[in-house]
């Protein structure tokens, strides 16, 4: 289906009668179904593999859609709200009654994203309910970020994908809660940290955004404690300058299946096959190519792939997450690895 009225009226039928239609957003394509329908949620996890205690994000197209949702909304939720929505930010409160356990895999809190993306907001209006929408890949593998990313993942499992082109932002959305005392930021995205704290004041960072999830440590965040976004590549970021990168890939590149996942522009410099994802002093730009560059290294046949390691400042800290999350979290120092 195109970005047409009739295609945006049509994916609203399919969707209101309990259907799945994959949906463009500014952050990635997610898959939607109406989220306040259980059995019509429940599909989403069948057509995903999605581990059943992994909750869902809910979408509006309306700040007056969000009160209905939730318990209450405390004025520290609706100043961030009027902050950064419409946007690629994900905000969670302790539930209402009206949200199926499907959406909240069981916990007492529904997380509400209320996208800027115009075609978003008039599928969101076309089907006339709210949408819970993942991202609509299969479960553990990058999130899709055009429609034949979506149709590759998803052909034959769902009832159709609504073409809206490239998303803007390319990594899923900021997820804070504030159902805990001190707001807590579980996943980053294009909305920063700083710009949270501008409206929040204090904020804490789960430790499973920077790092992985130690054994035995409840996540916060569910889907934080899965492989996630991983290409069939193995990945190691290489921390340190592009001379002391080029150094260490030149021992260790071994075979023609090794790749470098690097900046625009070092393609020339680097004596490895190369996959860019943006510009190295521009995170958005980052952002934007990171998922896609992981999926070129598989149509590409890579087995091994070096990766430029990200700035973590602003929205970098969204890319290292991904891409920390995409290598298995194997990083290591060109710096402090001797060659001999
Ligand atoms: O940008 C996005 O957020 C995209 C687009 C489609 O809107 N959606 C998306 O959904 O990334 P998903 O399901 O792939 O990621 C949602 C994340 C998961 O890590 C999940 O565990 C977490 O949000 N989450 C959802 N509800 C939660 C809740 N009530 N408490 C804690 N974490 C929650
Ligand atoms: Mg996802």
């Amino acid at each position: 289906m195109q970005n047409t009225e009739k295609d945006i009226v049509r994916a609203g039928e399919i969707l209101c009668g309990g259907g799945l239609v994959a949906i463009p957003t500014e952050t990635v394509y997610g898959l939607a179904a109406n989220a306040l329908d259980g059995s019509a949620v429940a599909k989403i996890f069948a057509a995903k593999g999605r581990p059943q205690d992994n909750p869902l994000i809910v979408h509006i197209s309306e700040l007056s859609q969000w009160k209905e949702l939730v318990r209450e909304i405390p004025p520290m939720a609706m100043a961030l709200a009027q902050a950064y929505w419409p946007g690629p930010l994900t905000i969670i409160l302790p539930k209402s009654g009206i949200i199926p356990d499907e959406v909240s895999a069981g916990l007492e809190t529904v997380a509400v994203r209320f996208p800027s993306m115009r075609t978003t907001r008039r599928i969101i209006d076309a089907a006339g309910v709210p949408l819970a929408a993942p991202s609509a890949n299969l479960s553990g593998s990058p999130s899709p970020t055009c429609a034949r990313h979506t149709m590759e993942d998803m052909r034959g499992r769902i009832d159709a994908v609504l073409d809206g082109g490239e998303c803007n932002f390319g990594v899923e959305s900021t997820v804070v809660t504030l159902a805990t005392e001190i707001p807590r930021l579980l996943r980053p995205g294009a909305v920063t940290p700083e710009e949270l704290r501008e409206v929040l004041g204090e904020i804490e960072i789960d430790d499973a955004v920077m790092g992985r999830l130690r054994e035995g440590v409840k996540a916060a965040s569910p889907g934080m404690k899965y492989k996630h976004y991983s290409p069939k590549a193995e990945i190691t970021i290489v921390r340190g300058t592009l001379e002391e990168f080029i150094r260490y890939v030149s021992r260790a590149g071994e075979s023609s299946q090794t790749f470098a996942l690097c900046f625009d522009g070092e393609e020339s410099e680097i004596p490895l096959e190369c996959v860019t994802y943006g510009r190295s002093d521009d995170s958005l730009t980052q952002s934007h190519r990171l998922f896609t560059a992981l999926r070129e290294l598989d149509e590409k046949g890579a087995k091994k792939v070096y990766a430029r390691c990200p700035s973590t400042e602003g929205v970098g800290m969204a890319v290292y997450n991904r891409l920390l999350r995409a290598a298995g979290f194997s990083v290591i120092d060109a710096k402090t690895i001797r060659i001999s």
